[in-house]
């Protein structure tokens, strides 16, 4: 870390020196251990440096390993009869920050969250997904409230019925969370929607053949959006980015793939690319082979469940870990929500925590007009929503689904 004001900008941390002026054969001329970490005086232009100690532990010079856990790694799975128990109160995620903090770490580790007692309205769906950041628009739109349509641009907007697959597979950075609220289930029947945790199913691939977890894991495939929009045209997509990406994606690709670097699942049989590229006749059997296999795990019991999704209870997502699907339906049914960038929702997680580890510092504790100011908020989200609860609901709240419902039913097909 630079002390000099003329090395780094004060408010931003960005560097404001050139280091490529600077003498390579620069030499220190004053190394000095304090309490802080290693302060040295630089031989040219009386630069200073600080390296705190908790910081050079974790920065081992010319170490090639990862100096700390990447945020995809920590993660744990739920049994599927314990899916629907992974959930966060709507108040505590809007009216408080430890809330937030809980909520966020919930979908980080565990993939996803239900969030009873939600408004059964897009407002407070849209609310509840800006809470943690902007919402990520796409050639869809941003915030999306949806029945189905007789000329769709994707499947998602017809009821027939969708497999395990995640979003946006044809981005070079899909989407990172995903958003589920329905406000009216399916009238005539159906529209169960289905999840399953990739993480937890590579894990266990890669235990019953590495060879298929490994093709899986280097083999690149191609994916595309081709029924979008007039205003984008044919959604071509990441065939133009060396063939697209493999299905799984790891930390340190440098060594041979293995579950515990995992990061990123992408996987949507319906818009994989036809490809020519395949390494050799061989390496393509192998593929499919290793596909088919990939394929009957996620769509297991072990791993995949069923939900019937309620209004007033929304799902969020981890989409690059969480599979997602649905049953065929009959009727009509309305889903509303939206996507937020993994960058956005994993600096949002790292801001909450900071700034709760600093509240709990000593001294930390809030002035009186910082707990006045808090409290006139939260007094005009309330009035707020008691204007909102004033206004007609087009679609009644319902019941959280029962602990068990839906689970250990037979999987569609
Ligand atoms: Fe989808």
């Amino acid at each position: 870390m630079h002390l000099c004001s003329n090395c780094l900008h004060t408010h931003t941390g960005q560097r404001q020196v050139n280091t490529f002026e600077l003498d390579p054969d620069i030499q220190a001329t004053d190394v000095n251990s304090t309490a802080e970490g290693l302060r040295i005086i630089w031989s040219q232009g009386q630069h200073q440096s600080l390296y705190p100690w908790e910081w050079l532990s974790k920065h081992i010079p010319f170490n090639a390993a990862p100096t700390a856990k990447h945020p995809r790694q920590d993660w744990y799975h739920v049994k599927p009869a314990s899916a629907q128990n992974v959930q966060t109160d709507y108040d505590t995620v809007m009216n408080s920050d430890a809330g937030l903090g809980v909520f966020l770490e919930q979908i980080r580790t565990t993939g996803f969250s239900f969030v009873p007692n939600t408004p059964a309205t897009p407002e407070a769906t849209e609310k509840l997904l800006q809470r943690i950041a902007f919402i990520r628009p796409t050639q869809y739109g941003a915030f999306w409230d949806f029945t189905s349509e007789v000329k769709p641009v994707d499947t998602a907007y017809t009821n027939l019925e969708l497999p395990l697959h995640t979003d946006t597979t044809y981005f070079n950075d899909p989407a990172g969370l995903q958003l589920f609220h329905c406000l009216q289930v399916a009238t005539e029947g159906g529209g169960q929607s289905t999840f399953s945790d990739t993480f937890a199913a590579a894990a266990q691939l890669y235990k019953i053949n590495p060879d298929y977890y490994n093709i899986l894991s280097s083999v690149r495939i191609a994916s595309h959006a081709s029924g979008s929009s007039s205003t984008f045209g044919s959604f071509m997509n990441n065939a133009s980015h060396a063939g697209g990406f493999p299905v799984f994606t790891h930390s340190v690709p440098h060594i041979r793939p293995h579950p515990k670097n995992l990061t990123h699942v992408r996987w949507n049989n319906d818009d994989r690319h036809s490809s020519t590229q395949w390494p050799s006749h061989e390496r393509m059997i192998v593929w499919y082979r290793a596909a088919k296999v990939w394929q009957e795990l996620l769509a297991s019991k072990e791993f995949q469940w069923q939900a019937q999704l309620q209004p007033g209870t929304p799902i969020i997502f981890d989409n690059w870990r969480i599979a997602h699907g649905r049953t065929a339906f009959d009727g009509q049914r309305r889903i509303c929500g939206g996507y937020i960038g993994m960058d956005e929702f994993l600096a949002r997680g790292r801001m909450i925590s900071a700034r709760l580890r600093a509240d709990a510092q000593p001294g930390s504790e809030k002035t009186s007009e910082e707990e006045k100011n808090e409290e006139k908020v939260k007094k005009e989200q309330e009035e707020e929503e008691k204007i909102e609860k004033e206004q007609p609901e087009t679609v009644e709240p319902d019941v959280l689904p029962q602990k068990d419902e839906g689970l250990d039913r037979p999987i569609a097909s």
